[in-house]
């Protein structure tokens, strides 16, 4: 249900916008205040007066009308809705968003607000495939941006792949998910995630085996309860959750500034396999082999972005949660861990090659809090992140 919510609506100038006026009709049945915003091109395919009719509310065109500058400004529009949803999200509308423009009404509530976006995106097959489209979308995604379809199916054009605008029940479907109210909402979440490349030269790096899956289960469960979620992920294997801020970096040091300039955060957890070394002089140009000469890495140590944070004077995050992935003897090593970084808890993992858990679907993970260790039986990654998600959201509460 979405009694009570806001859902400010931007309709782009595509065929599909004759499905938003039903996406209007859909969310007023549960509930929720619909409040349209058609950008020009919108009004060559559906007319204000039909949107306005089935919102029962007034409906917003123009940047510097001055009559609803005085009733309401962009500004405020933006930041009274609960939610921004565009449907259609044309091509040329992702890529204002992408571009961060603001030239019309549309373009500039999307830049000033403040709440969850949802975009349906729709254009012909072509223009969907395009690589500037693809860009867009995963820069958008990467800003946290929630979207939902395209669907596959015969176009307006005549052609047929992906580019059909999502039905109005499944935009719906989206729009609760993105509006339920979880335990976490309000707070915002840091989240570590992947292995970290450190170059040798131009073309070699070292690396580990982190998969990110851990840490981008975490990510999305935390965003499932409702929390802000900033992600900042190495170079990982599996792709980033939908819904969250990515922020991709390669090396230790980068993830220590994105993650210094993501705080403050209400938790911070550090998933992330950071390489404790990185070369102390990184080669300009590739080395060359020499016959007979074996070259020599000289390390010097990454910094401890898990240590850093736990130690910060003023700004700590008031929840910090480390892993640690030890081979022998666990709780004892990762409880001195635990002291020795300052965080608050360690979820202690054994990851001996034998237990298959590195590159894994599954974890069996112990706690460690100030209380004591307490040990989980082995499950899924995504039940692991979900149960942790929950103790965040426990830990939070009580604060
Ligand atoms: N960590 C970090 N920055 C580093 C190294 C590690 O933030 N430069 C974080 C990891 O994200 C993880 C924890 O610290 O939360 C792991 O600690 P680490 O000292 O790397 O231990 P392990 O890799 O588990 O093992 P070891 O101490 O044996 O190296």
């Amino acid at each position: 249900m979405l009694a009570g919510k806001r859902v400010l609506l931007i309709i782009g100038g595509g065929i599909a916008a004759f499905k938003s006026l039903d996406l209007i009709r859909r969310l007023r049945e549960r509930g929720a205040t619909v409040v349209p915003v058609l950008t020009r091109a919108a009004e060559q395919f559906v007319t204000p007066l039909s949107a306005s009719a089935l919102a029962a509310e007034k409906v917003y065109r123009d940047l510097f009308d001055l009559t609803d500058e005085a009733e309401m400004g962009h500004i405020e529009l933006s930041r009274d809705a609960d939610l921004l949803v565009v449907a259609p999200a044309t091509a040329d509308l992702m890529a204002k968003m992408a571009g961060g423009h603001a030239n019309d009404l549309a373009s500039t509530v999307l830049m000033a607000t403040d709440k969850r976006v949802l975009i349906a995106p729709a254009m012909n097959l072509r223009m969907w495939q395009n690589p500037a489209t693809q860009r867009n979308l995963s820069a958008l995604r990467g800003d946290g941006v929630l979207v939902v379809g395209p669907n596959e199916g015969d176009m307006a054009c005549g052609e047929y792949g992906p580019g059909r605008m999502a039905e109005p029940l499944e935009i719906v479907a989206a729009v609760e998910a993105a509006l339920m109210d979880g335990p976490l909402k309000g707070k915002h979440v840091l989240v570590t995630s992947g292995p970290t490349h450190e170059p040798i030269d131009p073309v070699r790096y070292i690396a580990n085996r982190s998969s990110g899956a851990q840490g981008t289960a975490i990510a999305r469960a935390l965003a499932g309860l409702g929390a802000q979620v900033t992600f900042v992920t190495g170079p990982a294997s599996v792709p980033p959750p939908e819904g969250v801020a990515v922020i991709a970096v390669q090396t230790a040091q980068q993830m220590l500034e994105a993650v210094q300039s993501a705080l403050p955060a209400d938790a911070a957890i550090f998933a992330a396999a950071v390489a404790d070394w990185r070369m102390a002089e990184g080669a300009v140009q590739k080395i060359k082999k020499e016959v007979g000469k074996l070259p020599t890495l000289r390390f010097t140590e990454n910094p401890d972005i898990l240590a850093t944070v736990s130690q910060m004077q003023a700004g700590r995050p008031g929840l910090v949660i480390g892993f640690a992935a030890e081979t022998e003897n666990v709780i004892e090593h990762a409880t001195a861990k635990r002291a020795r970084k300052g965080c608050d808890w360690i979820v202690a993992n054994d990851v001996s090659p034998e237990t298959g858990i590195m590159g894994g679907d599954e974890n069996a993970v112990t706690v460690i809090g100030a209380e004591g260790a307490e040990a989980w039986p082995r499950m899924g990654k995504d039940e692991v992140a979900r149960k942790l998600a929950a103790r965040v959201a426990e830990a939070l509460g009580d604060g």
